[in-house]
């Protein structure tokens, strides 16, 4: 499609991580496919997966454990139907991603090397050293490259999705609920802006971690899905559950931060304060293997009594060959700021990893936009509840792109292309003359989210992340009505939408559960 001012395609893809890719795939056989990404196609949240994905597929593991584990990360929030769905189909999933290619690591007998990670009660993790993600998204990318029918367009920058509400006044008022006809998507290169439309479009976009100061999630998490469904007047939901994971390296200014994978816990290392001592156990009998929501606010609580910026995680009565064979990018990254694991704690902090939350869903993807589904992290399933279990996210990608692939294909006869949309409007738009303001805006954002929407919480700190988030957002919404658009402008508009969405939602929820813990009121009785 490049540089056309205006394609027609049966399905329309937004984002090329885990779930975009898979769903890619799948509904290739029936139609012509789309893929939008603003960056290069494996950049995506999925590559940066180290741990790996959650499933049962050998014993002595079951469903029922996997599911039951699933539930109590939740903390009471998680759907049940769709814990147990996404557990039973997921091993299938699984085996199909193994199919073309994608490769596990095994033990000398043949079975699944499977690591445990925190809330998990068995060795459940299929994993591929420890880049998982990059291994995913690697054999995904081979794949979709060899189908004819699927086309990638890299650095392109979806701006909006279309909807009846681009049609004019006459349709507006005649159509009942919403629906969604494709997308504006700024092509990067030419620097204009094009219309695609599409029959189905999936939105798999990512997450939201650079909302934050300091994130696991590379630079092109800015919620920009969630955004756009959200203007476009569609539900979105549990915005208030952000997961942070609780070891990040702390190396100062290193952006994004780099992620010690909680496989490495699972392998045996314990977190303990700058002294030595292990903490974990005075707040959950599994010690440094507590679900991540308990973990991140220990740590949390542990730097803020002690005055300390990290604290350890002790990996030095490890194997060191077989820490070396199972973490050696996290081996390597490590002596490469001067730790040698072997030999000093490795510091670490918690950093914004997942957001739970997000378009709201239902069981086979479907937005309450007409024609619009979601996947992956930008979607809110109802599997996570309120924290969800490490590992499950790559799980429910695959469940979930599936489900909408062939609910899609399904119903793909009732859906058509919708010729009457008007190209982008860009009359009368000015350069911006003062770059300077959205990266100020944007530093603003990050530390207003970090300093008041962290992991603890309170009315207080809320009040005061809404007040700047609406200077921000009026400043912002002033520039972006007057100049011509740009990715760095719409991320931080979309970046301002989610962090008001996450503040919105965290005050409407008068208690304390899971990932959303709040000085002001008490703990969940579940
Ligand atoms: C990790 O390896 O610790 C991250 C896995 C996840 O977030 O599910």
């Amino acid at each position: 499609m490049a540089g056309k001012m205006r394609t027609t395609t049966d399905f329309l893809i937004i984002g090329s991580g885990i779930a975009g890719l898979s769903y890619a795939l799948k509904v290739a056989e029936h139609g012509r496919v789309l893929i939008i990404t603003k960056a290069a196609a494996e950049e995506s949240n999925t590559k940066y997966a180290q741990g790996g994905i959650a499933g049962v597929l050998q014993g002595p593991d079951t469903f029922e454990s996997h599911i039951n584990d699933t539930l109590n990360a939740g903390a009471g929030l998680c759907d049940p139907a769709v814990v147990r769905m996404v557990v039973t189909e997921g091993a299938d999933r699984i085996r199909e991603m193994i199919s073309i290619g994608t490769r596990f690591d095994t033990t000398p007998g043949g079975d699944y090397d499977l690591a445990k990670e925190g809330g998990h009660s068995q060795h459940r993790v299929l994993h591929f050293k420890d880049s998982t993600g990059n291994e995913i998204e690697r054999a995904l990318l081979a794949a979709v490259h060899r189908h004819p029918n699927i086309e990638i367009c890299t650095h392109y920058f979806v701006l909006d999705l279309i909807t009846q509400h681009h049609l004019g006044e006459e349709v507006r008022r005649t159509s009942s609920g919403i629906r969604c006809y494709g997308a504006y998507v700024l092509n990067t290169t030419t620097k204009s802006v094009e219309t695609i439309l599409s029959r189905v479009t999936l939105m798999a976009s990512g997450g939201v971690g650079q909302v934050y100061r300091s994130t696991t999630n590379p630079s092109i998490a800015t919620g920009d899905g969630i955004a756009m469904v959200y203007r476009a007047k569609g539900q979105v939901k549990d915005m208030e559950f952000i997961q942070f994971h609780p070891t990040a390296l702390y190396h100062p200014g290193e952006s994004p931060a780099f992620l010690i994978s909680e496989a490495v816990r699972g392998f045996g290392a314990v977190l303990k304060t700058a002294t030595g001592e292990s903490f974990m156990e005075r707040y959950d009998e599994r010690g440094s293997l507590a679900p991540r929501d308990i973990v991140a606010r220990a740590i949390d609580y542990e730097m803020k009594m002690r005055g300390d910026e990290f604290v350890g995680l002790d990996c030095r009565s490890l194997d060191p060959e077989k820490f070396r064979d199972h973490f050696p990018m996290i081996l390597e990254k490590c002596l490469s700021v001067g730790i040698n694991p072997f030999e000093s704690m490795i510091p670490v902090v918690p950093a914004a990893h997942y957001i739970c939350g997000g378009v709201n869903v239902d069981e086979f993807g479907r937005t309450s936009i007409v024609g619009l589904y979601a996947a992956g992290e930008c979607a809110c399933t109802g599997l996570h509840g309120a924290n969800r279990l490490a590992s499950n996210s790559l799980l429910e990608g695959l469940v979930f792109s599936h489900r909408a692939a062939q609910h899609g294909i399904k119903n793909l006869a009732t859906h058509t292309i919708c010729q009457e949309v008007p190209d982008w409007n860009a009359e009368g738009m000015i350069q911006p003359n003062e770059w300077v303001l959205i990266t100020h805006n944007r530093n603003e954002l990050q530390q207003v989210m970090s300093n008041y929407v962290g992991i603890v919480r309170s009315d207080v700190r809320l009040k005061r992340a809404l007040d700047r988030l609406r200077i921000l957002y009026g400043e912002t919404e002033a520039l972006y009505e007057r100049t011509v658009v740009s990715p760095a402008l719409c991320e931080l508009r979309n970046m301002i939408t989610v962090g008001y969405l996450i503040v919105k939602s965290a005050m409407a929820r008068k208690e304390s559960v899971g990932l959303h813990y709040t000085l002001d009121y008490p703990a969940r009785k579940n």
